[in-house]
């Protein structure tokens, strides 16, 4: 009788809840088995975990590629964000379908989801509904079909992705029928306008005074807004990129009273603050939310150590300095997002589980296994479990880095974390059985990335 195509010996596999040692048996790209160490048959190949933490690789809920906004696109592709996603110890990523121009809902998933091949590693997608029309209800039937069920919306940007409530309850309806859920950008927009408007007459709304043009009650009242909406079609609703920790309050109150509402926030909320817009490259931090004050960013911390939110993303957004310079005097046309899906994993590891906050356990649960869950791809990802995609990281927890833009990998000249020192990194990293990343060196030949269709999200509980 054959043996498996491959054995990780000797590690500790860490999944959402449960961490034990093990050795993890691979056939045919899938987990065949999870045994006793010591009591794997041999496999065609081995590797040696020993002192290693053995995770499900990385699910980043939100990360935008090749990602078009106003004048701007951000400057990866599927070859580049994969490549980076691998590097830092993530093995799918969920990208966006955004309408550009005249661009349908299912014309910009269609884009979007013909890319996954041409990935070193797996993607989902969401979809994004700016208005509805008669049209809409169809088009998301169908995106429902080609595996989208998630769908993105946004509250701000006016005249490019805001949506007004009615569609956003429409939306919500019609995919409560799908299995799917909305996921929502919540800043509300009149509250953003008009402190712009303040902020510009007071003459200076460049990268500097980017965190005084957004302030946190605008995201906090969009959220109480949407949560009503949500509440009325009894349908699941997720919150992206929550940065005050009144917004996540708003969400755990809900979910008390029976609302299935789900917290996100990114790696750059939870660790970095406005104390950069007083840097050098104030233009770099523009994000939307702002970077929030300290105490703002150690409540929000607070949150994610007491349980309040379900998932950390990295709302990846491969913009470099020269774009966000060229309008570096006007927040409100400069291109926001931060580069951050190489970063995500390293940067939790080393601020919430070197540190003791949370257990590996947790990690695994906030970064991998719950956006799996809330995107439909579970038990397929996000699990170390017989039948799960061999998407494995052997983790180093001993090893310490320091963040360098010249050793990342993703398509832009900066890192919102460089000269931080990281405790903890991914050393090898395999998808569906096959090694990209050995020993951090990159080994992958040739892409062979898979689109990972959503399944209704109530089957992933
Ligand atoms: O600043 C951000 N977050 N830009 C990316 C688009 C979005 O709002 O998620
Ligand atoms: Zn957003
Ligand atoms: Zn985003």
């Amino acid at each position: 009788m054959n043996g498996p195509d491959l054995v990780i010996r000797g590690g500790e596999v860490v999944n959402a809840h449960s961490a034990v040692a093990a050795d993890v048996c691979v056939g045919d790209g899938r987990v065949t088995a999870v045994v006793e160490p010591g009591t794997a048959p041999r496999g065609l190949r081995e590797i040696e975990a020993d002192g290693l933490l053995v995770l499900p690789g990385g699910v980043d809920p939100h990360c935008h590629v090749g990602f078009t906004s106003g004048e701007f696109t951000t400057l990866d592709d599927y070859p580049a964000a994969t490549t980076a996603a691998v590097h830092g110890g993530t093995t799918t990523i969920v990208d966006f379908g955004i309408p550009v121009g005249d661009e349908r809902v299912l014309d910009a998933v269609e884009r979007q989801r013909r890319q996954a091949p041409t990935g070193f590693c797996d993607s989902a997608l969401h979809a994004c509904v700016i208005e509805w029309d008669e049209t809409t209800a169809a088009q998301l039937d169908q995106a429902a079909a080609l595996g989208v069920r998630t769908v993105k919306m946004f509250t701000t940007y006016r005249g490019e992705t805001m949506a007004n409530e009615d569609a956003i309850l429409s939306t919500m309806k019609h995919l409560r029928g799908l299995g799917g859920m909305v996921y929502i950008h919540c800043e509300s927009n009149p509250i953003i306008e008009d402190t712009q408007a303040t902020v510009a007459a007071a003459g200076d709304i460049s990268a500097g005074r980017h965190h005084l043009t957004r302030p946190e009650l605008a995201e906090t009242a969009a959220v109480a807004g949407v949560l009503a909406l949500a509440e009325h079609a009894d349908a699941p609703v997720y919150f992206v990129h929550l940065s005050t920790p009144a917004s996540v309050a708003l969400v755990s109150e809900a979910r008390r009273r029976g609302i299935r509402a789900y917290g996100e926030s990114v790696v750059h909320h939870l660790t970095l603050d406005d104390g950069e817009y007083d840097g050098d490259h104030p233009e770099r931090f523009v994000c939307c939310p702002p970077l929030r004050p300290a105490g703002t960013v150690q409540a929000l911390r607070d949150q994610l150590i007491r349980g309040g939110l379900a998932t950390v993303g990295s709302d990846h957004c491969c913009y470099d300095t020269a774009q966000k310079r060229s309008c570096r005097h006007d927040v409100r046309i400069m291109p926001n997002g931060l580069p951050g899906v190489e970063t995500r994993l390293p940067v939790m590891f080393s601020e919430f589980v070197a540190t003791g906050l949370i257990t590996p356990s947790r990690f695994v649960e906030l970064t991998s296994a719950a956006p799996a869950r809330l995107n439909g791809l579970y038990p397929r990802k996000g699990v170390i479990a017989p039948g799960s995609d061999a998407d494995l990281v052997l983790w180093d927890p001993n090893t310490t880095t320091t963040v360098r833009t010249a050793s990342l990998h993703m398509a832009t000249d900066y890192t919102p974390y460089e000269g931080r020192e990281l405790h903890g990194i991914p050393r090898t990293v395999l998808v569906r059985g096959e090694i990209v990343v050995q020993e951090g060196v990159f080994v992958a030949t040739s892409p062979a990335g898979r689109f990972v269709p959503s399944s209704a999200l109530d089957a992933c509980e």
